[in-house]
């Protein structure tokens, strides 16, 4: 088991030095982990407006290992994963993730197939064949930090209007990269 965030990373970069993922093999060691914030609070930057993708670990150009943090009723729009690999762990606080099926017709409402509570220390997992999902820190008190692999690592989702199923491309940026701040460009769309 992991004693630390580092050992963590380091276990991962081992795992996906093969070409196959064992999902089961690395959700298990990412439960396996137990939170502590020494490990990972100087990667944890709150913004007030809006949820924060700050990047830990590029894992060898095989995942983005990032640290999300929610403040009070924060959430992203319903996304894809751009056929990618995407475990969901927390850290600290509740998230409610909300799974959706990839929509039908056109101009229809999407439907909500089903939601969970995740809590500390646990750790979920969606990939494009098991559907879309929302995530929002239900919170009006707490925030929430969760550790995110995608692997591999992507630029770009797709992005749903939950009333219309309309979609449209969204850019994954980082609010910091290795504990910095990341440059602020005026062009630059914070998150999707
Ligand atoms: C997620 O995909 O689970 C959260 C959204 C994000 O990475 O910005």
């Amino acid at each position: 088991m992991p004693s630390s965030l580092q050992e963590l990373i380091q276990k991962l970069h081992e795992i996906f030095k093969e070409d196959r993922v064992n999902v089961e093999e690395v959700k298990e060691l990412m439960e396996s982990y137990r939170s502590n914030p020494q490990d990972w609070k100087q990667f944890a930057i709150f913004d007030a407006h809006r949820y924060t993708r700050n990047l830990v670990d590029e894992g060898n150009g095989k995942f983005n290992l990032i640290i999300l943090c929610w403040g009070e009723g924060h959430g992203s729009s319903i996304h894809d994963h751009s056929d990618s690999h995407c475990f969901m762990k927390m850290l600290q606080g509740e998230l409610k993730e909300t799974l959706f099926d990839w929509p039908k017709g056109e101009d229809s409402q999407m439907k909500e197939r089903s939601h969970s509570n995740l809590k500390e220390n646990s750790v979920a997992y969606i990939n494009d064949s098991i559907g879309l999902h929302r995530v929002e820190n239900a919170s009006h008190t707490e925030g929430s930090i969760s550790l995110h692999l995608y692997s591999p690592p992507f630029q770009t989702c797709q992005v749903f209007d939950q009333r219309t199923s309309h979609k449209s491309v969204a850019q994954m940026t980082f609010w910091s990269k290795y504990g910095e701040r990341t440059p602020l460009t005026t062009a630059s769309k914070e998150n999707n």
